[in-house]
Parts: structure tokens; C-alpha cells; sequence
């Protein structure tokens, strides 16, 4: 099973998003993909099609342990891509959980004994609780940048807190990578940007990068991961080239040589 949280405490720099078309590019090659929704704001779930309605619980009553996560799990139209939606309580969690017995592993603990092939935690837009108990259950996190001004701002933040977590509570955590999004090829700053994510972080930046895409931006409103609501887009032809690569790198990282990944 390849765990992987896809985190920046920045908002709005496409990290459900990447979540939700990364889970399904997966899930189109058949493998078992279990997305978790950590955000309170339940974007993920809504973005694949579940109303609040069709929400028995979510990532809340499974660390409560009010439900099992088979119990709080939904299915979605993707066949093999499953959701453990969120709901609106699940903000008291950041609260709650440094009070709970072992309350950094509880995320760790509720995936015991279940077997999908992928699982991708959305984050939330802050580096609290639910973040750092998404990244101690992890082997990995990928991390979204907008490709604007500022991007790179809280990045030192975020890599700080990756070491925090790496040295003190789960040393098989690495940095995946970094996905630059909403990226405008003919924009002089988008360029800019992406020379200087590289030059910092050469070993890091994916090949591969997000284009800014109306597909991208109506397919949640449709319930819709955009690879099938547009299949031939340019934003879906981008997700399903980034989750070859990471595929590919996952090989070739230390987790991937014994794990059977694709
Ligand atoms: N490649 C893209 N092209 C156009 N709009 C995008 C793209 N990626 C994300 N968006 C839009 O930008 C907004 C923020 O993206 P989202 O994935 O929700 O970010 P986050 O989860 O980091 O807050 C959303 O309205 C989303 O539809
Ligand atoms: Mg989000």
C-alpha cells in the first residue's frame, strides 16, 4: 500500500484538485485508490459527486471511533477509486486530537488491515493536526505550487515541518515532489517561477506540469474528476502524464523497490 499526503498550508494552489485527478489517473489503471478528505470544507468529496447527503459519516466518526472506515466509505463514479469524504465537524479534530492518547497516529492506525494500492490524503490549508497526522501515516508527500508570485514563500516552512516529522515520528517519510499547477506557459512569471523551483529544489520538480485550464476549473461543479468529464483536455492529458511519472519515481525510490506498485 503507497500512502501519500499532498500538502502546502498555502489555499488555493490546487492541491484538491491534484488529489482528486491524481486518485482517478490511478484508479484508471486499475489500481484500489482510497482518497481521505482532511479539509473540513469537504471539497474533495463534493468534487467527486457526494452530496452531504450521501455522507454516513466521514474522516471524523472513523478517528472518533464512531464508525469503522468501512463504514464511512463511499463509492464514487470512477470504478476502484473510493472516498472517505469529510464533514463539517471534522474541524474540531485539530482541537481534539492533541488531547487523545496517541493522537498523532490515529490517522496511522485507522488504514491497519485495509489494503488499497493507493491512498492519497487532501489536506487541509494549514500545517496543524491533521496535516502532521496525515504525514506520520505517509511515505510520501507531494506538494502543489501555484505558479505565481510568492509561490515560494512557506515553502522553507513546509520543508521544516517535513524534517520535524521525518526525524521524530516517521522516518520513512520523503518529498515525492513538487508539482508546479495552474502554470501558464506564455506568462514571463509562471517561467520565472518554474526556473526557481528548480534551481532550489532540481532534485524535486516534476517534469510534468499542471496547465491553467477552464476543464480543470468546471469539472468539480459537475462532481466530475476532469479526466472524465473532458478526457482529451489539456489539464487531464497533464494529470495523466504527472501520475506516470510519479509511478516511474515511486520505482525508483527506496519504499518502491519493495512495494509492487504498477
Ligand atoms: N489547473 C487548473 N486550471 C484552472 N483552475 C484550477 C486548476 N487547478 C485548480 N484550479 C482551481 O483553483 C481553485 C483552487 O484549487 P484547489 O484544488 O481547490 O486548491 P486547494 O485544494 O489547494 O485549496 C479551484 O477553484 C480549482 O477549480
Ligand atoms: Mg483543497
Amino acid at each position: 500500500m503507497t500512502v501519500m499526503t499532498i500538502a502546502n498550508q498555502k489555499g488555493g494552489v490546487g492541491k484538491t484538485t491534484t488529489a482528486i485527478n491524481l486518485a482517478t489517473a490511478m484508479a484508471a489503471i486499475n489500481k484500489r485508490v482510497l482518497l481521505i478528505d482532511l479539509d473540513p470544507q469537504g471539497n474533495a468529496s463534493t468534487g467527486l459527486g457526494i452530496s452531504a447527503s450521501e455522507r454516513r459519516g466521514g474522516v471524523y466518526q472513523v478517528i472518533t471511533g464512531e464508525q469503522t472506515l468501512s463504514e464511512s466509505v463511499v463509492s464514487t463514479s470512477v470504478p476502484n477509486l473510493y472516498v472517505l469524504p469529510s464533514t463539517q465537524d471534522l474541524s474540531a479534530s485539530e482541537v481534539e486530537l492533541p488531547h487523545v492518547d496517541e493522537g498523532l497516529y490515529v490517522l496511522k492506525k485507522i488504514l491497519n488491515g485495509h489494503d488499497f494500492d493507493f491512498v492519497i490524503f487532501d489536506c487541509p490549508p494549514s500545517l496543524g493536526f491533521l496535516t502532521i497526522n496525515a504525514l506520520i501515516a505517509s511515505q510520501y508527500i507531494l506538494i502543489p505550487l501555484q505558479a505565481e508570485f510568492f509561490a515560494l514563500e512557506g515553502m522553507t516552512q513546509l520543508l521544516r515541518t517535513f524534517r520535524r516529522i521525518h526525524n521524530n515520528y516517521n522516518p520513512d517519510l520523503e518529498i515525492l515532489g513538487i508539482i508546479l499547477t495552474m502554470y501558464d506557459s506564455r506568462n514571463a512569471l509562471a517561467q520565472h517561477v518554474e526556473e526557481e523551483v528548480r534551481s532550489y529544489f532540481p532534485e524535486h520538480l516534476f517534469d510534468s506540469k499542471i496547465p491553467r485550464s477552464t476543464r480543470v476549473s468546471e469539472a468539480p461543479s459537475h462532481g466530475l474528476p476532469v479526466m472524465v468529464y473532458d478526457v482529451k483536455s489539456h489539464g487531464s492529458m497533464a494529470y495523466i502524464r504527472l501520475a506516470k511519472e510519479i509511478l516511474h519515481k515511486i520505482r525508483g525510490m527506496s519504499h518502491g523497490h519493495h512495494s509492487q506498485v504498477a
